[in-house]
This record gives C-alpha cells, sequence and structure tokens, in this order.
C-alpha cells in the first residue's frame, strides 16, 4: 500500500513537472538495453534500421538481432518474416518496416512472435493538400512543411531535418508514398525550380521508403508549356507531357506518378475538350508507363446539374471500367458525398472490376472539427473497410474489392489526406497525432482493429513500459482508450447523427448551418439540400421514389437500404425522407430519437472532459493543459451543434424537446447571425 501511494506521488509529481510538446510523436522510445545487430549488408535503409534498434532496443541485455536479406516467395513486397530475434525480409524497407515492428512490441509490453507480416496495400500513401504558397488546404495544424511561400526555393537545415523526422514517422507506420501538393494544383509545381525542391524532398524521404508523387493541373501544357491547347489527344500535348515526365525521372529515378483531380470543383479535365477520363488519364499513364510511374486519377466529380450529388461518380466512371490502362488507379473518397462523420460506402467500391479502384481517407478533421475536436478516426476506416459490398457475393468488402485479394490487380493502394502542418505538434490536436498513426498501421494491415491501434499508440505516446501498471491501466489507458473509440460516434451523434449530413456552414465546414441557403447559390453546397426538413418530414429520399441511388448497390444492400424497416438506423435519413413521428426501434419518435442523439453527443463530451481531468497525474503538464483547453471548445461547439440543429428542425417538426433532456442553451437567431458573420464559434 506504502508502495502504491509512493509511486502515485512520484507519477503525480513528475507529471506536473514534465513537459512534452508532442513533437517527438509516438516514437519516444530510448534503448534501455545494449543490442548486438548482426546484418551482412549495408545502404541507407539498413543504416536506419540498424541504428533505430540500437536506439530504441528495450528488450533482453546482450541479446543480438540479425537482419536477413534473403528471397522468400511468402514475403509479399516489403513484408518481412519477424522472428525473436531475428528479421527476414526480401527487400531493405522490409527490414526497416521489421525493425519498427520488433520496437513497437517491445515499447507496447507485447511478446514476440514468430510472424509473417505483409502488407495489405502495396502503396500506402499521404495526400498533402499543401499549395505552393505554403498554405495548407482544410489544413489546421500550420502552414506546410514543404513549401514555404511562392518561389521561395531556399532549404535550410531545419527543412531537412524537419523532412527527416517526417519520413521516419511515416516509416514507423509504414506510409510508403507521399504527394507532396494540393489536388487543387499549381502549375508552377511542373516548373524547374520546384522540381528542384521536390528532388531535395525526395533525396531525404528515399532512405526511409518513401516515394514521392505529385499532383498535377491537367492544363498546364497551355498554362507553363506555351501551348494552345490541353487536349489529351493532341500530339503536341503528348509530348509536352512525355518530356515533363522525362524530366521529372532524370531529378527522381524512383517518382511515384501523377495524382489527378480533372473536371471537379472547377478543375480542368479532358471534359474541357470533348474528352472523357480515361483519355485523360490513359496520356498520362502513357508518359509514366516506361519508368514504372502511375496516374491515380480521382473519382471526386459531381455537378450542380446531377438531381443527386452522390451518384455522379458512380454513372460517370462505371461506363469507362475496362478502358484504363494498366497503371491507372482510380482514386475513390470513402463515402459518395465528401468526408462526411458518416457515410455508407461510395457504390464505386465493389462496381468497377476492369479498373483497380484505391480508397482515399481524410486524416484531415475538415468535416470533424478540425483540429479543435478530439476525433479518433480509426473506427470510421475500419467500419468503412469492412463493409460488405457484396461484389462477388458475402464477404467482398471494401478492404477486398481494393486490395487485390478479389481480382488480380497489377497495383494495390490506398491513400490518406494528411493532418500534418508545422505546428510544433504536427497535427494540431495531440491526439489528431494518433490519426496519422492509425492511417498508416490500417492501411499496412486493414484487419487491425481500432482497439489494438488505440491501444498501441496510447502507449507509445503516453508512456514507457516502466510506466505499465495495474494502477496506469485502470486510470489512464482504460479510460483514455475508451474515449477516443467513442470520440467519432459522439461527433456523428452531436453534428449528424441517423445518417443526416453536410449540415456544415459554407467554405470552413467546421459550425452547424443547416439553414444556410442563399440565392444564387449551387444548391449541392447547401445543407438544405441534403436534410430536406419540411414539417412532413427529414431525409434525402434515395429509394425508387427518390433519387434511386439505391440502384448502385449490389444485392442485397439495394434492398435493404431501400427497406425503411431493414434500412440500418445509421444510415436511415441518408437513404429515407420520412416523418418526424416515425416510430424508431428503440420506440421514440424519429423527432425524440433526434433530440436524444443530438443530446447523447454532447453528454459523451462532457464525459470525455472528466475522463481527462481525472488523467491529469499521467500526462505531462503540457500536453494535459492544451488538450484540456481543446475538450472545452469541444464542448462548447457541442452545444452549439446540438441547440442549432434541434432549434431550426423544431420550427419544421413543430413538437416539443422530450422533457428527460437538457434544454438548449443558445437561441437559434443568435447563432444564425454569428453564423452570418463568419465567426467560427
Ligand atoms: C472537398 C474540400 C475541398 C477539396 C475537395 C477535394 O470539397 O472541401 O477543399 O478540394 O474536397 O477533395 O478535391
Amino acid at each position: 500500500m506504502r508502495g502504491l501511494i509512493l509511486s502515485c506521488i512520484l507519477i503525480v509529481i513528475s507529471g506536473f513537472t514534465r513537459a512534452d510538446d508532442g513533437h517527438r510523436l509516438w516514437l519516444k522510445g530510448h534503448s534501455t538495453s545494449g543490442v548486438k545487430v548482426i546484418c551482412k549488408r549495408q545502404s541507407a535503409t539498413l543504416d536506419i534500421a540498424r541504428q533505430e534498434l540500437l536506439q530504441g532496443w528495450q528488450g533482453n541485455e546482450g541479446a543480438s538481432v540479425q537482419l536477413i536479406l534473403k528471397n522468400d516467395k511468402s514475403v509479399k513486397g516489403d513484408g518481412f518474416q519477424l522472428n525473436v530475434n531475428a528479421i527476414q525480409a526480401n527487400t531493405d524497407l522490409g527490414i526497416l518496416y521489421g525493425v519498427y515492428e520488433m520496437l513497437r512490441r517491445q515499447q507496447t509490453g507485447q511478446s514476440m512472435q514468430n510472424e509473417l507480416c505483409n502488407p495489405s496495400f502495396e502503396r500506402r500513401i499521404l495526400n498533402h493538400w499543401d499549395n505552393v504558397d505554403g498554405t495548407i488546404e482544410r489544413g489546421y495544424a500550420g502552414k506546410s512543411i514543404f513549401w514555404r511561400k511562392e518561389n521561395s526555393f531556399d532549404v535550410t537545415e531545419a527543412d531537412l531535418q524537419l523532412w527527416k523526422a517526417y519520413a521516419r514517422a511515416n516509416a514507423s507506420v509504414g506510409i510508403n508514398g507521399s504527394v507532396l501538393n494540393n489536388v487543387n494544383a499549381s502549375p508552377l509545381m511542373l516548373t524547374p525550380e520546384y522540381l528542384k525542391r521536390v528532388k531535395v524532398i525526395a533525396d531525404r524521404l528515399r532512405p526511409y521508403g518513401i516515394r514521392t508523387y505529385l499532383s498535377v493541373k491537367f492544363s498546364s501544357p497551355a498554362l507553363i508549356g506555351g501551348l494552345t491547347t490541353s487536349d489529351p489527344l493532341n500530339p503536341d500535348v503528348i509530348k509536352w507531357w512525355r518530356t515533363k515526365v522525362e524530366e521529372i525521372y532524370q531529378l527522381i529515378p524512383d517518382f511515384g506518378g501523377f495524382l489527378v483531380k480533372a473536371n471537379s470543383e472547377g478543375q480542368p479535365g479532358p471534359q474541357d475538350f470533348g474528352r472523357n477520363h480515361a483519355d485523360g488519364a490513359n496520356m498520362l499513364a502513357d508518359a509514366l508507363k516506361p519508368f514504372g510511374g502511375i496516374v491515380m486519377w480521382r473519382a471526386f466529380v459531381y455537378e450542380p446539374t446531377e438531381h443527386d450529388r452522390a451518384k455522379q461518380a458512380y454513372n460517370e466512371f462505371m461506363p469507362l471500367d475496362g478502358q484504363f490502362r494498366d497503371n491507372v488507379m482510380i482514386q475513390v473518397k470513402n463515402g459518395p458525398i465528401d468526408f462526411q462523420p458518416r457515410e455508407p460506402f461510395s457504390p464505386l467500391f465493389g462496381a468497377m472490376k476492369k479498373t483497380p479502384v484505391m480508397a482515399e481517407l481524410q486524416i484531415t478533421q475538415e468535416y470533424l472539427g478540425h483540429s479543435i475536436h478530439l476525433a479518433f478516426l480509426s473506427p470510421m476506416w475500419e467500419e468503412f473497410l469492412h463493409s460488405d459490398t457484396y461484389q462477388e457475393g458475402a464477404g467482398s468488402t471494401v478492404a477486398r474489392c481494393t486490395d487485390g485479394s478479389l481480382f488480380p490487380q497489377k497495383n494495390t493502394a490506398i491513400a490518406g489526406v494528411a493532418n500534418i502542418g508545422l505546428d510544433t505538434n504536427w497535427c494540431g490536436h495531440h491526439f489528431a497525432q494518433s490519426n496519422w498513426y492509425a492511417f498508416g498501421r490500417q492501411a499496412w494491415n486493414h484487419s487491425l482493429t481500432s482497439e489494438q491501434i488505440a491501444d498501441e499508440w496510447v502507449k507509445l505516446t503516453f508512456a514507457t513500459p516502466a510506466d505499465f501498471s495495474d494502477e496506469w491501466n485502470a486510470h489512464f489507458l482504460k479510460p483514455v482508450k475508451q474515449m477516443m473509440l467513442e470520440s467519432r460516434e459522439a461527433i456523428v451523434n452531436y453534428m449528424m447523427p441517423l445518417g443526416l449530413h453536410h449540415l456544415f456552414a459554407a467554405e470552413h465546414h467546421y459550425g452547424p448551418a443547416p439553414w444556410w441557403e442563399p440565392i444564387n447559390w449551387r444548391k449541392d453546397w447547401t445543407p438544405p439540400y441534403y436534410h430536406r426538413a419540411d414539417t412532413l418530414g427529414i431525409g434525402f429520399d434515395r429509394t425508387k421514389s427518390g433519387s434511386n441511388a439505391v440502384s448502385q448497390y449490389h444485392e442485397p444492400l439495394q434492398s435493404q437500404f431501400s427497406d425503411v424497416k431493414n434500412c440500418p438506423e445509421i444510415y436511415l435519413l441518408w437513404f429515407h425522407h420520412l416523418p418526424w413521428d416515425y416510430q424508431m426501434k428503440s420506440g421514440k419518435t424519429l423527432w425524440n430519437e433526434l433530440c436524444f442523439r443530438y443530446d447523447a453527443g454532447l453528454q459523451q463530451v462532457r464525459q470525455f472532459q472528466t475522463v481527462w481531468d481525472q488523467c491529469e497525474p499521467y500526462v505531462d503538464q503540457q500536453r494535459f493543459g492544451e488538450v484540456q483547453q481543446k475538450l472545452r471548445l469541444q464542448s462548447r461547439n457541442a452545444q452549439e451543434w446540438k441547440d442549432a440543429c434541434l432549434l431550426y428542425f423544431q420550427q419544421y417538426s413543430r413538437r416539443p424537446i422530450p422533457d428527460e433532456i437538457e434544454r438548449p442553451v443558445n437561441h437559434l437567431d443568435e447563432l444564425i447571425q454569428s453564423h452570418l458573420k463568419g465567426q467560427k464559434r
């Protein structure tokens, strides 16, 4: 007992004295014992592997670890075979990944078993939406780590150090590609000065196994190449891209390829010249092919003329299945609209059979409270990856439709829109680091559970094995993990439960504005287009009687989503417009259920505040205070979300808020006014 009291006091004291700015991420392991590393070969990557082992070893004192390069057919790509005292791989990078896995197991207190570890997807890529002027589209963690301001090309020692730390963090979780610039690409990116800087970055990332990719603007031949057109079938345009690609590969021999946003949200594309997506993608793919590069062609397309935005990508891309070159991949956002807190999976997964499709997830929290709200996104990605598309019958999950196990695919990949910036802690919110971590881990192994990932991340980020104890588990690990695992659902509850979507204020996509509908504005950019609330009910009818988006899903999903009684309640108002008195499974009316859900979300955040306050003895003062501050704001925001949505919808439901739940504390008028003034409250 005395021992326990003493250790509590010590933890309390150290908690108050330590300060951690979060810059070291989950990579804090310092060796506590010596290790001998045996490796017959040498390379930049193997040197890193050796160094990491020496630096982070926490196994038996004086043990030796063998790093063995040997061709083994059971090991795929940069996978590895992990043994207690050896790592075997086909590639240097496989060895490095094995080292990180070995250290992770030591640092999280897991036992080491013999295990074959192969990656789920070959390409695990971060998409940086970084602009050449240093700003980041939908970035909430400061400016770009790659670009400073337009036409500024100095590379400082600090840049080099930062890029190395970035590469190391990525490699430690298996990320092996980075698209360095925004999908809304500046044509400047392909000019010689920018490409020179890309080369410097690529050289820095290479030893860690990160390949560099670029987003390109489709009209670059006309904008920077002096041509009169960017028509993909024009011989001069074809030649221009070929020459440009050669120039790139001379600088960066292992360049990964291009990411393209075309004919989407005003970006130029092949349709501007009467051509289709395949014409555009294939022309670029042909230029890249001799060098082994790929094209990731995005399917994020929607026009105001389409009566249901959720349907357009499928309608535009399905007829082109089979027409793409084998080094083209179609990059599809997880949901059919746009990274909402919850969407069903996009029907393009499990639809195209002759074209490799890759998922695009959003790590940056554009629609989940930016870097202010605590949102652990791994459960959302797990839900998505494990959704059954029924493409080849039951078990055709999104993961399997994209990892090459259902169809032979030349390339497999997954992308995540990065949440990284110049902020000291990289991601703005200390807990947002867990999403960078989780993306890498799930991209490497899509069958990892969110619980496992949260467990690893909390241990690596907030403790060392010396801290692990029953007491620490009960008072820190368990409640913090629980909070993380519930956090996304809490956001769904206080922002848009039961399948509601896109109730966001314009532009910043942060606060609520279900009322927002200016005249002369694209309807599909306004919340009423999505919620369709009126005095009769609420929700978007996507059944046969409505837009019939359900028809884009395979059976039995089509019937399940169409049938209001069988439709999962989490997607109810995504697929159905229902009367306010519709009876929910809980026995409540739809209106009452909505009230309860909004309130439950708010209560959950308040509970997170309590959980975190109780964690104070176990966290350094800096991170404790910074997270506490963010939770306060989140709690205030959750209240605003609940009040704004309930008070606004109440105008249509004309029903009282049930007595059992807390009354709104804000006035609808005030919320609307502050939104009109453009305030992010
Ligand atoms: C969203 C986001 C844009 C982004 C776009 C895309 O619409 O708000 O900032 O450019 O997605 O993914 O292309």
